[in-house]
């Protein structure tokens, strides 16, 4: 058993996805499990198979695909969701069934209507049932953390007398304190019988914003699992992030003596890569990939720092990824640097994606003087747009201002036609929507429109998030440009492509 060494667990595709407006595509799902896997995470759940049709493709597509991680599917204490995760898993390198059943009293009284006695027998059932599929399976006890201790311990130990593996004792609602987290891990190392044979694994809730403190008070207790999601998105408030317990874990080596197995240099390019997919910006002030956890603001920082970097900076902004001075390059910058700078930031692009990259970086150079490794990294757009799009931005030009009606014309390409719009709106963000709206008539409607500088200037890349709901489908569309009327169009197109690409059956929702 691992003693000195922690894993870790991520659910940004599955506790992460599970809050308002973070659904990922599959494509984007895709993209984020390699990013994990090449980042060293040791489990990756990659959804929740027996959620939808789509839940279930994204985990079989992820099992397919991933070289080192185990991959996981959550399952409810259900023989059909024990199934259901085995078949999505079934092409896995390594494989996790991750079975859960609540064991709190308000639960099973209120939402179950279960005695104690007749979930323990469940908590054996089913995790039998899983382990005849893997020998790899975490149970876990949802609301552990308003369970009364004693009882929680019958149930890990039965959980493990029947096969589990990984034992995670979540704090569901973001209730516990740190010190009280500790107790309670403590309690089942020291009362339930069997713990040796189980990893104890941490799974916390932000509500009370407490959730790295708690699962590092658990690692001091004995836990060894952390499940955690990029840049703490998750239910509600979110979950535990992934980079603040590991570089907690990475600096404070002299409290917590343990390694993992993370190559923390790849934590900017994740945090980046989750943000462009969800549309859901960290805050500035956000622990390690805020845009403020390096910058040096006061006089007296900013002169200790220029002495010795160790006087205000416990980790070093390489550690993560980011380059102390990333002005990059300018016009006259040549393919072949272009090149090494894409694969500096983490991306690997084929030929022709470098290709379109460096055209679209030159006409960028030709607008902005300096380019920052965020303006790289915004225009390469890891899902860029795909050359056969149905839909392209063709050109926009909008009358803005007090003076006179705000007004866009626009062209798009739709299906190969060029098709001009001229359209009057309450502004020049509503026009140039409407203008959209008048050329390629839809169903879908718009949930949030999203406006964020890439870096700082007034010269500074926009770049815009929309959101679409078609019934139930959410998709987000993204683009960047210097002119934030453009990015704003270029978002919107991307948005109703992607919508396009997955609905085969709604060659209507862009009839027009
Ligand atoms: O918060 C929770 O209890 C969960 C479990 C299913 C692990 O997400």
């Amino acid at each position: 058993m691992t003693q000195d060494r922690i894993i870790i667990f991520d659910t940004t595709l599955r506790d992460g996805e599970q809050s308002p407006g973070n659904s990922m595509n599959l494509e984007e799902k895709l993209l984020v499990a390699d990013a994990l896997d090449a980042m060293g995470v040791d489990v990756i759940e990659a959804g929740f198979a027996m959620a939808s049709n789509g839940d279930f493709e994204a985990v079989h597509a992820i099992a397919k695909r991933i070289k080192h991680s185990v991959v996981c599917s959550l399952a409810r204490a259900k023989t059909a969701d024990i199934e259901r995760a085995a078949e999505a898993l079934k092409p896995a390198k390594q494989s996790r069934i991750h079975t859960f059943m609540s064991t709190s009293e308000i639960h099973l009284k209120y939402q179950f209507r279960m005695s104690e006695d007749e979930v323990l027998d469940l908590i054996a059932n089913t995790v039998k049932l899983a382990r005849k599929y893997t020998d790899n399976v975490e149970w876990s006890a949802m609301d552990a953390t308003r369970t009364r201790t004693e009882y929680l311990c019958k149930a890990v130990e039965t959980a493990i007398k029947a096969g589990a593996t990984t034992v995670n004792i979540p704090d569901t609602v973001g209730y516990t304190v740190p010190e009280e987290y500790y107790t309670l891990i403590k309690a089942l190392k020291n009362n339930v019988p069997n713990i040796d044979k189980a990893i104890i694994s941490t799974h916390c809730q932000n509500d009370l914003g407490l959730a790295t403190a708690n699962s590092l008070a658990a690692v001091q207790a004995g836990a060894r699992q952390i499940e955690c999601t990029i840049n703490g998105i998750g239910e509600r408030a979110g979950n535990t992030a992934l980079e603040e317990v590991v570089m907690t874990l990475a600096t404070r080596k002299d409290l917590y003596p343990y390694k993992t197995n993370i190559k923390t240099e790849h934590i900017m390019r994740l945090s980046r890569l989750v943000t462009s997919v969800t549309g859901q910006q960290v805050q500035n002030n956000k622990a390690i990939v805020g845009a403020n956890a390096f910058a040096h603001e006061s006089g007296i920082h900013q002169d200790g720092m220029l002495k010795h970097a160790g006087t205000y900076e416990i980790m070093t902004p390489e550690s993560i990824g980011l380059t102390r001075s990333n002005l990059v390059m300018g016009k006259h910058s040549g393919r072949h640097a272009f090149k090494d700078k894409v694969k500096s930031l983490g991306f690997e692009l084929g030929d022709n994606a470098i290709e379109e990259a460096f055209a679209k970086f030159k006409d960028l150079a030709d607008k902005k003087k300096e380019i920052y490794d965020e303006d790289i990294m915004a225009l390469i757009d890891a899902r860029a747009v795909e050359a056969n799009d149905p839909i392209k931005f063709v050109a926009l030009q909008v009358v803005c201002g007090t003076v006179g009606e705000q007004t866009a014309e626009l062209t798009l390409n739709v299906d190969g036609q060029e098709r001009k719009a001229k359209v009057q709106g309450v502004g020049s963000v509503d026009a140039t929507f409407k203008a959209i709206r008048t050329l390629v008539p839809h169903t879908a409607n718009l949930k949030l429109y999203q406006v964020h500088g890439v870096t700082q200037g007034t010269d500074a890349q926009a770049e815009v998030t929309v959101r679409l709901a078609d019934g139930e489908r959410v998709i987000n569309g993204h683009g960047s440009d210097t002119d934030t009327l453009v990015a704003s169009a270029k978002a919107y197109v991307d948005a109703l492509c992607r919508l396009r690409a997955g609905r085969k059956d709604v060659e209507g929702l862009l009839a027009g």
